[in-house]
Order: structure tokens, then sequence, then C-alpha cells
């Protein structure tokens, strides 16, 4: 399997939004990642790909309130390709561009029940932030998105770019 990352745009919306639910193991994702990821915030959502198939994506935007901020809204790879670099390779692609672009901190958010997401986030230097609750030792806030919505919110600092991870503005 060869790895190749580029930033997505409005065609690549249609092919990825069926895989949604199955990539997240039957849960009902797919109306939580609208098209607009894929037209209104190049550079910052990716594909990786294999000779053209979708290996993965990943979906993020830099913050209009406080640029410093890159967020991560939604990662997902091909359950045939977990396990191979995939997710790694595109977080690697969204810190450089976000290096590249002066910003100092990378944002995450993800369910608390969500133990890979949450392995996965850590095994790439994320940490978590402070929240009301724990879960596995996680801090998350409960209803973060609407009523029944937990989260558990992460951040990294951008590499190179002094201020700690976990602090600061989020
Ligand atoms: C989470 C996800 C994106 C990981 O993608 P991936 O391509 O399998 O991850 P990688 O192979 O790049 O793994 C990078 C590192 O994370 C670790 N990791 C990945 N999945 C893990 C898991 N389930 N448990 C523990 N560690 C894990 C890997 O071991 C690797 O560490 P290493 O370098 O020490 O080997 C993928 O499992 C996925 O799409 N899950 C469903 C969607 C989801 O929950 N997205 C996140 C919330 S938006």
């Amino acid at each position: 399997m060869t790895i190749t990352l580029r930033a997505a745009n409005d065609a690549d919306y249609d092919p990825i939004i069926p895989c949604l639910d199955a990539w997240w193991g039957g849960q009902q994702m797919a109306s939580m990642l609208p098209h607009l990821f894929f037209t209104h915030f190049r550079p910052w959502t990716y594909l990786a790909e294999d000779q053209g198939d979708i290996l993965g994506f990943l979906a993020a935007f830099r913050s209009q309130t406080d640029p410093d901020l890159v967020s991560c809204h939604f990662i997902g790879v091909d359950p045939a390709a977990r396990g191979r670099g995939v997710g790694a390779a595109l977080y690697e692609r969204l810190f450089a561009d976000a290096a590249a672009a002066g910003c100092r901190k990378i944002l995450a958010v993800t369910s608390p029940q969500n133990r890979a997401s949450i392995a996965f986030h850590q095994r790439l230097g994320f940490e978590a932030l402070p929240g009301p609750k724990f879960a596995a030792g996680v801090a998350f806030t409960p209803n973060y998105d609407g009523p029944g919505e937990d989260r558990a919110r992460f951040a990294r600092a951008v590499k190179g770019i002094s201020g700690s991870a976990a602090s600061g503005r989020n």
C-alpha cells in the first residue's frame, strides 16, 4: 500500500460520505460532516489515497476566531487500511501545514466512549483538555455538542512553535 496525501476538493465529498457510517462502526455520522468541509476550508481537509483509492480523510479548519488554532472535526480511515499509518500520515500533513501557516495548536474532539480514537490521539501527542467528568481516566465534557453528545477534547502544540498544548485558549 502506498499512501498519497492531497488537499480535498468539492468533488471528494460524494465518494466519502457513503463510507462514513460504516467506518464509524454503524453509528450515524454522515450528517455530522457537512459538504462545506470539502469546499470552504481548503487546504485543511485532506484525503489519503492508494493509487486513487480512498484510504481515509481528515476534515479540519483554521479558527476564524483565533488563527493560532486549527481544529480537527473528523478523521476517518477505511477499516481495511487501519493500523498502517494512514491516520498518522493525515495528521502529519495537518501538522506541517499548520506549522507553515504559523498556527500554534491543533485541537481535536472525540466521544469519551471512543477508546480507539483516544488512544490514537494520545499516541500522536495530543493531551486531554480539562473537563468536569472522567471516563477511563480521560476528562470529558457532558453535552458539549448538545444533549447526550459528550466530548473529550484534546490539544497538541504545533512542533517548532513554543507553548503548552493543553493550556491557553481553546
Ligand atoms: C482512529 C483512526 C483514525 C486511526 O487510524 P489508523 O490509520 O488506524 O491509525 P495509524 O495506523 O496511523 O496509527 C497511529 C498510531 O496510533 C495507534 N493507534 C491507532 N489505532 C489505535 C487503537 N485502536 N488503539 C490503540 N492505538 C491505536 C497506532 O498503534 C499507531 O501508533 P504506533 O505508531 O506506536 O504504532 C481509525 O481507527 C478510524 O478511522 N476510526 C474510526 C473513526 C474515528 O473514530 N475517528 C476519530 C474520531 S473523529
